[in-house]
């Protein structure tokens, strides 16, 4: 029997790798959709090494025909993760017009793209999961990263509604700092301030978000949608944890 795909954007990396060994494992066939050729290539067969199925395709997610022509070539997916996103830490003053785009581009116009060619295909018991951060509630020297993110989150919201009445739910995961090479972005003084505010006291595991994702994108997880799951060790809890 052909196993439900499941199309996982950045799934070469950091998180997104998590998200791919973790779904593959639960059965689904991965399509790893990313820049980044020898990444893929590497979890494509570590996910085969584990006895799972995946296979990997090159694309630049900003482009609208490139993303259209990959998903009509494919069987309808059963669960999309817009996870793929990009990130610089510098001060609002240096922030350009072309970051600002560029950001949106890649973390919020891609996963419209990509929504929007799923849905067009996709059946009854549908999942989408956006990878959305805890930043969306504000960080400093991210500005068009948090503008993004939040709207990541309104966008999750807004989808949810309009394809709740074909079984589709959409839904977001909202990490807190994680341990993986988008943190590269950060100065080590940024990174070490980071993570004193941290509540756990330090940063969290990919797998703590493939396992988040893993349960969104599960059929059994039928009457959640429109929600942001944080996965934050508390951080979005406001409070200090001292
Ligand atoms: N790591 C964290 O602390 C953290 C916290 C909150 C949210 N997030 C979010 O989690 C997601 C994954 O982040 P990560 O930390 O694993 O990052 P990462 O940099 O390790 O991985 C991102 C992957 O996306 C791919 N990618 C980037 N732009 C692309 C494009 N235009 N087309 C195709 N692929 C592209 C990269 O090649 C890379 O493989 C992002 O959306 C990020 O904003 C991360």
């Amino acid at each position: 029997m052909t196993k439900p795909h499941a199309l996982v954007t950045g799934g070469a990396s950091g998180i997104g790798r998590a998200i791919t060994r973790r779904l593959a494992a639960d059965g689904f066939h991965v399509v790893v959709v990313d820049l980044n050729e020898p990444l893929a290539a590497e979890a494509v067969a570590e996910v085969a090494a584990a006895g799972g199925s995946a296979e990997s395709r090159i694309l630049d997610i900003t482009d609208e025909a490139g993303v259209e022509a990959l998903i009509g070539a494919l069987p309808p997916l059963a669960a999309l993760v817009n996870n793929a996103g990009i990130f610089k830490d510098q001060p609002f003053a240096a922030a350009s017009a072309a970051d600002f785009r560029r950001t949106y581009e890649v973390n919020v116009v891609a996963p419209f793209l990509l929504a929007r060619a799923a849905v067009a295909r996709m059946g009854e018991g549908g999942r989408i999961v956006n990878i959305a951060s805890r930043a969306y509630l504000g960080a400093k020297n991210q500005i068009d990263y948090v503008a993004s993110k939040g709207a990541v989150v309104s966008f999750t919201r807004a989808l949810a509604m309009e394809v709740i009445g074909r079984g589709i739910a959409v839904n977001a995961v909202a990490p807190g700092l994680i341990d993986t090479p988008i943190l590269r972005a950060l100065t080590p003084e940024r990174l070490k301030a980071q993570l004193a505010l941290q509540p756990t006291g330090a940063a969290g595991r990919p797998e703590d978000i493939a396992h988040a994702v893993s349960f969104l994108a599960s059929p059994a997880t039928c009457f959640i949608t429109g929600q942001v799951l944080f996965v934050d060790g508390g951080k979005s809890l406001g409070g200090s944890a001292v």
